[in-house]
């Protein structure tokens, strides 16, 4: 082939630091088949430097046969690929923008791989954005991603005051969001999930302290996010005494596990970690999604649980809705559970004693 593209994962490992070792043993598995005038393209996430610092070098030692990657300040040789860095936007579960339509970021190592990847992404995407190094290419994507979680826990920050302060967080969202300028809705939610919000911004925290160098708002919007499922758990004990029950020993149905709605995807989910509070706490705890049949074992939890049908929800002493799926029947819901906590906002428009938004 004439061009290789590399979206292996970029997960953090044990100690929440990058784990590369995906990119790397991809790259080693490559540098043995390189050949002159090839262009490689990385698309995973990560730290601005990963390209030139830890995937060219693996591909020039590999290769055997001293071909180099072409850079701007080597004479352009026959004995020379080419490298680029061009983050993936994904908005999983968004079909309202083709595909086409998102414009693709590229960093080349130099003019030509940028020309190259240009030329190659060109075919398929409507616009390519060209950026002047992978480096660049690289910190566009996590300042993208680290604007969402910064603003997803500011969000969730003022959620937690508001339900201090008796005010609808939600209504003041939705007023808000009529301003035509300066405000973007972010909403709020039982924490954050998926594989790239909840990890992508510590891949530059991680790389920063090499700068000696504190980010602040990512460590902050990291310990507001994680707190979350905290809250969670502290909202159904709460609600639960109001009824005069413990949790110790309640039935909790947890509605969706996905980290977002309709989409099947478990990895970081606050589900999962919420079950394992609730379970701590000595809830009986039942799920249901309809993307998930069973969920087993992972990288950070075994939970080894059935999904359960939503049937007759008045037999548990809590309905916790986590993912709000478009499949169910809230109204419904909302009529026959004893008590429904809502961490979506899925019951907007339904009142009732018995639901709590928290
Ligand atoms: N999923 C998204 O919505 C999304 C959005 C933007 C960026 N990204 C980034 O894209 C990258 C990939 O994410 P993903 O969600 O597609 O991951 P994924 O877990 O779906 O894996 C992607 C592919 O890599 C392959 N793979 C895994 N290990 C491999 C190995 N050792 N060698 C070769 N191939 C291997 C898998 O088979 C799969 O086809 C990550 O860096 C992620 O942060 C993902």
């Amino acid at each position: 082939m004439d061009a290789i593209i590399i979206c292996v994962p970029t997960p953090l490992d044990e100690y929440r630091e990058p784990d590369l070792s995906f990119i790397t043993n991809t790259a080693r598995a490559i540098a043995p088949h390189l050949r002159a005038g090839q262009l490689v393209v990385l698309e995973s996430t990560t730290y601005p430097g990963t390209t030139e610092e830890v995937l060219v070098p693996i591909l020039e030692e590999g290769n055997g046969c001293g071909l180099k990657a072409a850079r701007d300040t080597t004479a352009n040789g026959e004995d020379e690929f080419f490298v680029a860095f061009s983050p993936e936007r994904e908005d999983p579960g968004n079909d309202s923008i083709a595909r086409r339509d998102i414009p693709k970021v590229v960093g080349g190592l130099n003019s030509q791989a940028s020309e190259l990847a240009a030329t190659l992404y060109g075919t398929i995407f409507n616009r390519v954005v060209p950026v002047s190094s992978p480096a660049v290419a690289e910190m566009t994507k996590l300042l993208e991603n680290i604007y969402r979680c910064v603003n997803i826990a500011l969000v969730n920050e003022l959620k937690l005051l508001s339900l201090r302060m008796g005010l609808d967080i939600w209504e003041v969202i939705n007023a808000a969001s009529t301003k035509p300028f300066g405000f973007q809705p972010f909403y709020p939610g039982p924490g954050l999930g998926g594989h790239c919000i909840p990890v992508d911004p510590y891949y530059l925290s991680w790389k920063a302290k090499a700068w000696d160098f504190q980010t602040r708002f990512i460590e902050l919007a990291g310990e507001i996010n994680s707190s979350m499922p905290y809250h969670v758990v502290s909202c159904v004990s709460r609600a639960l005494s109001q009824q005069r029950k413990a949790l110790n020993g309640a039935k909790v149905l947890v509605l969706g596990v996905a980290y977002k709605k309709d989409i099947d995807d478990l990895r970081e989910s606050p589900a999962l970690t919420i079950i394992e509070l609730l379970q701590k706490d000595g809830a009986e705890v039942s799920y249901n999604d309809p993307y998930f049949p069973f969920i087993g074992k992972g990288r950070h939890y075994d939970l080894q649980m059935k999904c359960t049908p939503v049937d007759d929800v008045s037999k548990y002493d809590c309905v916790l809705i986590v993912t709000d799926h478009s499949d169910y029947d809230y109204r419904g819901i909302a009529q026959h559970a004893s008590l429904v906590v809502d961490t979506r906002n899925a019951t907007r428009g339904i009142h009732g004693d018995n639901i709590v938004r928290c």
